[in-house]
């Protein structure tokens, strides 16, 4: 079986009606990304934190994945796929995709302010109770916190992504400005000479290798096109 691993940003979940991070409108230039994503933005002001992605929460629950999840969990009836996200929300998995590895953490998860990394205190809040607040503890009795990867922390993941990337036959990048590292350097474990598409309807600041092909699409209609045109006969 083929492989294919799918790295996508927060532009795949833009036609379910969740807000990009950069650009016009984009969540950072609401939220000050220093006082809501970062380990001292939490020391400073932990409530405004915890409130910020309780309503993150609330808001994933109101929507729904979009084609373009659905197209690309469609991909494991032909290929072996991993999907590599940014997003911390769980669209892919509620669109049937199987094996997802999220590299800035999942917003229905809690963890321990005192030991974020550690996996004995992550906890996954029900839909009927998807917030946290001050005084809320994890088992080794420290402030709960968003299991989410906040700027300057270690991104765990990063080397199981990075095994992915191994023996390849395409590689598919899904609306990320590849702004943000380490994520963004996943591109270049790509073995050379495989195919790298990526759907963005916008372009991207990144300087890319020259074999890429974009398809300056939305997520659907670029995984739709995607699957017609260049993995017809793949
Ligand atoms: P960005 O907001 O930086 O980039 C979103 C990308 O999606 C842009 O390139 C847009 O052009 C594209 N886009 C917009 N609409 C789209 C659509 N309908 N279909 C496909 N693409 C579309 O988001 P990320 O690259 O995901 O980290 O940001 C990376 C990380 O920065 C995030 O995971 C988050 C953020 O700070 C943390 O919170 C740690």
């Amino acid at each position: 079986m083929k492989k294919i691993v799918i790295l996508t940003g927060a532009g795949m979940s833009v036609e379910s009606g969740l807000a990009t991070f950069r650009g016009g409108g984009g969540l950072w230039d609401n939220y000050p990304v220093e006082q809501v994503a970062t380990p001292e933005g939490f020391a400073a002001n932990p409530s405004l934190v915890l409130e910020f992605y309780n309503k993150r929460r609330v808001e994933l629950l109101g929507v729904a994945p979009n084609e373009g999840h659905r197209l690309v969990a469609s991909l494991e009836e032909k290929y072996d796929v991993t999907v590599v996200t940014q997003n911390v929300d769980d669209l892919h998995e509620r669109a049937g995709s199987t094996s997802v590895i999220h590299l800035h953490g999942e917003l229905m998860k809690v963890c321990s302010s005192r030991n974020p990394g550690d996996l004995r205190y992550v906890r996954t809040l029900q839909p009927s109770a998807p917030t946290i607040k001050m005084g809320d503890l994890a088992a080794d009795g420290s402030q709960l916190r968003p299991f989410i990867v906040w700027f300057g922390e270690a991104v765990p993941l990063m080397e199981d992504a990075v095994v992915a990337m191994r023996d390849i036959d395409a590689f598919i990048i899904i609306g990320t400005s590849l702004n943000v590292y380490p994520a963004a350097g996943l591109l270049h474990y790509a073995p050379a000479g495989v195919p790298i598409y990526l759907i963005d309807p916008n372009d991207v600041a990144a300087v890319l290798p020259s074999n890429v092909v974009h398809i300056r699409n939305g997520a659907s209609e670029g995984m739709r096109r995607l699957i017609d045109t260049y993995l017809a006969d793949f």
